[in-house]
């Protein structure tokens, strides 16, 4: 498997190009792309460590030599938020990011399975796909927003709060990824309830989870290590799928069955082709049923940008 992250020298392409290093299977490649001149740099530093995982660094404006044969391809290249600012705030720079790197993604690699963890996810992921289908080698089965960070904090804020054991708890989140349009399906963790003070307040926990850390950064940047940890999760359920292997399910902002809008969160099922079948994400409380409704507005409008940027 040959893994390629884009925006490889920031703070999530550095923590996650560690990670794969450690994790990625035996004999798997990784590519690292960044426009930074450190990037070949930060192969080499990886390089040195004794895992049999080969690894390449490449900068400079074009990508392509990074994504040849790639098979998954992460991108979390473009601008992070400071403080006081929105994930809508960083489009401007980063929809041409996005749009620019999905171009060279369509002619080296088509096939490759593409992640993106760029904000707003909202939206680059529909400018990808319109890009894609400009290209004519969209597949909806290979494009998906990462927003496996949601579904980790809300792990680990659960199971902090109910005093579960933190590697047994799984929380669908299900919607997009920004501020009200992320909705975790509190009401379904086995063996946890809450009141409904305690749902209002964790959903909201959840939702803010990326601003509180903007904050406690003080101008440093957005959520970096655990957004390279989610990364690394998700990155590697999309290789299992690749290789086969039964049952790998994560949530991602993928384009599904269109019943809420044509790009939306929930669980999938990861296969050979990247996303096998779209599951049910199951019954929704009253809470996260008006929950829902009132995001729909926001999601398609966020969609909207996206297709109206390429178009
Ligand atoms: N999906 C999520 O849950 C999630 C979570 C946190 C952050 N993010 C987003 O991820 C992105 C990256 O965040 P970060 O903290 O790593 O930022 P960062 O500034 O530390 O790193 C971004 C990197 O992108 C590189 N870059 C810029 N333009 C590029 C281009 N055209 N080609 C290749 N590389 C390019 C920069 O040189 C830099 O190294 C931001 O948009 C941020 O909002 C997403």
């Amino acid at each position: 498997m040959k893994v390629a992250v884009l925006g490889a020298a920031g703070g999530i392409g550095q923590a996650l190009a560690l990670l794969l290093k450690n994790r990625l299977p035996a004999g798997s490649e990784l590519s690292l792309y960044d426009i930074a001149p450190v990037t070949p740099g930060v192969a080499v530093d990886l390089s040195h460590i004794p895992t049999d995982v080969k690894i390449k660094g490449f900068c400079g404006e074009d990508p392509t030599p990074a994504l040849v044969g790639a098979d998954v391809v992460l991108i979390s290249a473009g601008v992070a938020r400071k403080p006081g600012m929105d994930r809508s705030d960083l489009f401007n720079i980063n929809a041409g990011i996005v749009r620019n790197l999905i171009e060279k993604c369509a002619a080296t690699c088509p096939k490759a399975l593409i992640g993106i963890i760029t904000n707003p996810v909202n939206t680059t992921v529909a400018i990808a796909a319109e890009v894609l289908k400009k290209a004519g080698v969209y597949d909806k089965r290979r494009l998906f927003g990462v927003t496996t960070l949601d579904v980790i904090r809300a792990e680990t804020f659960v199971a902090e709060a109910k005093g579960l054991n933190v590697d047994k708890v799984r929380v669908k989140v299900i919607g997009g990824h920004s501020g009200t349009t992320i909705l975790p399906l509190l009401s379904q963790i086995e063996g946890a309830s809450f009141t409904e003070e305690e749902v209002a307040a964790m959903t909201k926990r959840i939702q803010n989870a990326g601003t509180e850390v903007v904050e406690a950064k003080a101008g440093g940047g957005s959520a970096t290590l655990s957004m390279g940890q989610a990364a690394c999760r998700f990155g590697l359920s999309l290789i299992k799928g690749l290789q086969g292997e039964a049952n790998v399910i994560e949530c991602a902002y993928v384009e599904g069955n269109g019943k809420h809008a044509t790009f939306f969160a929930q669980p999938v099922l990861l296969g050979k082709n990247g996303v096998e079948s779209v599951l049910e994400y199951g019954k929704l409380s009253a809470f996260e049923q008006k929950a829902m409704d009132s995001m729909l507005d926001t999601l398609k409008g966020d969609i909207q940008l996206g297709i109206d940027f390429v178009k």
